[in-house]
């Protein structure tokens, strides 16, 4: 009788968790709001970046049609997220303008950049080629 109740107990616990599991899941930031992203992205990061993402200078990385999932990594490594001492990333620039981001606001400007066309680009330098063509096929593991 013990051992029934006791097993009864972990099916209760299991049952109880996994509920609450499926409760944290449905309150994560589900969908992109792309005209928000856009919004942020016509305000905020068009100076340097264009309002669509193809930045006229070379040294604004261009963000247009870039992965989103990229996009948000990027910004999150910009902003010293709690804890930390200092950003991933380590960039004076983009440090401020992560740290007026939120969590769903990076997803939502990445989801609109993600959605632009980007235009073709060249290198300056013809060295570099390989090493792009390098990083391009077997990307960088750290
Ligand atoms: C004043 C100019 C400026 C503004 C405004 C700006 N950025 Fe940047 N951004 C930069 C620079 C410079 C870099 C390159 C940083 C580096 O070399 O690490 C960069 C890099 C990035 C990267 C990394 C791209 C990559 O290929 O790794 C992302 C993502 C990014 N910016 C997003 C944004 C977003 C989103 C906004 C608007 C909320 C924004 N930036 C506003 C200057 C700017």
């Amino acid at each position: 009788m013990n051992r029934l109740f006791k097993s009864l107990m972990v099916l209760q616990v299991a049952a109880g968790l996994s509920g609450w599991v499926v409760e944290a899941r449905a309150a994560d930031p589900a969908k992109p709001d792309v005209n928000r992203g856009q919004a942020i992205a016509a305000q905020v990061c068009a100076s340097c970046h264009g309002a669509d993402g193809n930045s006229a200078g070379g040294a604004y990385p261009k963000l247009a049609g870039q992965h989103p999932e990229y996009l948000v990594k990027q910004l999150k490594d910009f902003k010293t997220q709690p804890g930390a001492k200092q950003p991933a990333r380590n960039n004076a620039i983009m440090a401020g303008m992560a740290a007026a981001l939120s969590d769903q606001d990076m997803i939502n400007v990445a989801a609109y950049f993600a959605t632009q066309v980007p235009k073709p680009g060249y290198a300056h330098n013809k060295n570099t080629v390989p090493l792009g063509q390098k990083i391009y096929r077997g990307g960088i593991a750290d």
